[in-house]
């Protein structure tokens, strides 16, 4: 029998937002192909001043995607074989397969409790005691979530131990720091080089794939410029091998529509995590999970709004379920990167890096995107209310 109360809420809805900007939309598309400029036109220019602008950087420069953006950048900081990157193993795969696919070697360093961003102690004290400290050219933090990491603490940090930095702000994007002179400054402007990714899902996501990286350096935004286009300054003369990695100028288009509305965007992500908050506050879930604190400075954009059980056995039941009431959820992410197949090599083990490991087993990820209701929120706080009831 259907039960007449059921809600289908889903992880995230592309199509709630299309719905508004339809027309908008629509009209662009149909004058880059009106145009017959469908590579590298105007709309990738613009683009690139109208978010270089926003985020307060010297340069923006559009690529295919967030993983080109991070292997490019690797490659423009000449980081090749022989040489080692920190990261962190609680991330998307492309952060650190865009060191190996340099043919350098990532150092995985652990995550912090609660936000699971990079511990920078542990970064430290890695550039410190580490057998080929010589040989670390750069660390690769991940602002995880959306949630900024010390962006003061990494400029110190590079100063220091005159280590690049490279800044994964694929989920970060319009995120912040607050700096002790109390300036403020983006997530992905404060390293050597800053990367984004404009997939769909993303704060800032286009219809399609897209990536942007970012830097104040004028001699790394040539650099990148260039290997964007097979290493070339000047059609067919290539200075050096490089990819083919453009954005889309039928993204660029389409990312100018939703850049205007970012900020609308995020303040909504951070009503949505106030509403849940709240609700998991009134309903006494905190004896069963820890959730995201509540940002309202910017610090937090919510890309992901990621809860803790504090029962890691209870996860995949509780993610299970959700979806017997149609609540859609994800794991981000399920096994941590130092226990990759494909990372067998670096002679990791399980146990070196507990934090990420716990956190692959109790973390689950909520629907959390500007669209979402309010009702949508309530409903999904009642089913976990019920779910423990029952267990
Ligand atoms: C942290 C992180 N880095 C890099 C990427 C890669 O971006 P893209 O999917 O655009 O290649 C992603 C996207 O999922 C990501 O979340």
């Amino acid at each position: 029998m259907k039960d007449k109360n059921k809600m289908e809420v889903p992880l995230f809805d592309l199509t709630r937002q299309y719905e508004k900007l339809r027309k908008d939309v629509l009209k662009k598309m149909d004058a880059v192909f009106t145009s017959g400029n469908v590579i590298m036109g105007s709309n990738v220019k613009a683009f690139e001043m109208e978010i270089a602008k926003y985020l307060n950087v010297k340069h923006a420069v559009g690529v295919a995607n967030g993983s080109d953006a991070l292997r490019i950048s690797v490659h423009a900081l000449d980081i090749h074989e022989g040489d080692y990157v920190i990261t962190t193993p609680y991330t998307f795969f492309a952060t650190a397969s865009s060191i190996v696919l340099n043919g350098a070697t990532p150092i995985f360093v652990d995550v912090e409790e609660k936000y699971y961003n990079i511990n920078l102690n542990e970064v430290e004290n890695v550039l410190q005691t580490h057998p080929k400290k010589e040989k670390i050219k750069a660390v690769i933090p991940v602002h995880l979530f959306g949630k900024t990491v010390d962006l003061e603490r990494l400029e110190n940090i590079s100063k220091k131990y005159k280590v690049y930095i490279i800044e994964d702000a694929a989920q970060s994007l319009g995120s912040v720091w607050y700096y002790n002179t109390s300036e403020k400054k983006f997530s992905g402007t404060v390293g050597d080089l800053g990367i984004y990714s404009f997939f769909p899902t993303k704060n800032l996501g286009a219809y399609g794939d897209g990536g942007l990286i970012v830097t104040n350096n004028d001699r790394l935004a040539d650099r990148v410029r260039k290997l964007r286009v097979h290493g070339a300054t000047k059609k067919y003369f290539h200075d050096e091998i490089g990819v083919n990695s453009r954005l889309d100028e039928v993204q660029a288009a389409i990312l100018r529509i939703k850049l205007k509305e970012l900020d609308n965007y995020i303040e909504k992500r951070i009503k949505k995590a106030k509403n849940y908050k709240d609700l998991f506050e009134e309903k006494k879930l905190y004896k069963y999970l820890d959730f995201p604190e509540y940002f309202d400075d910017r610090t937090h954009v919510y890309h992901q709004y990621v809860i803790t059980l504090k029962n890691s056995t209870e996860r995949d039941k509780l993610a299970n379920f959700l979806k017997e009431h149609g609540i859609g959820t994800s794991i981000y992410y399920p096994l941590g990167l130092h226990m990759q197949k494909c990372f067998k090599n670096l002679g990791y083990k399980q146990g070196d890096f507990p934090v990420t490991e716990q956190a692959s087993k109790n973390t689950l990820a909520l629907p959390m995107f500007p669209e979402l209701m309010k009702k949508e929120q309530q409903y999904l706080a009642e089913i976990i209310k019920k779910f423990y009831k029952n267990h």
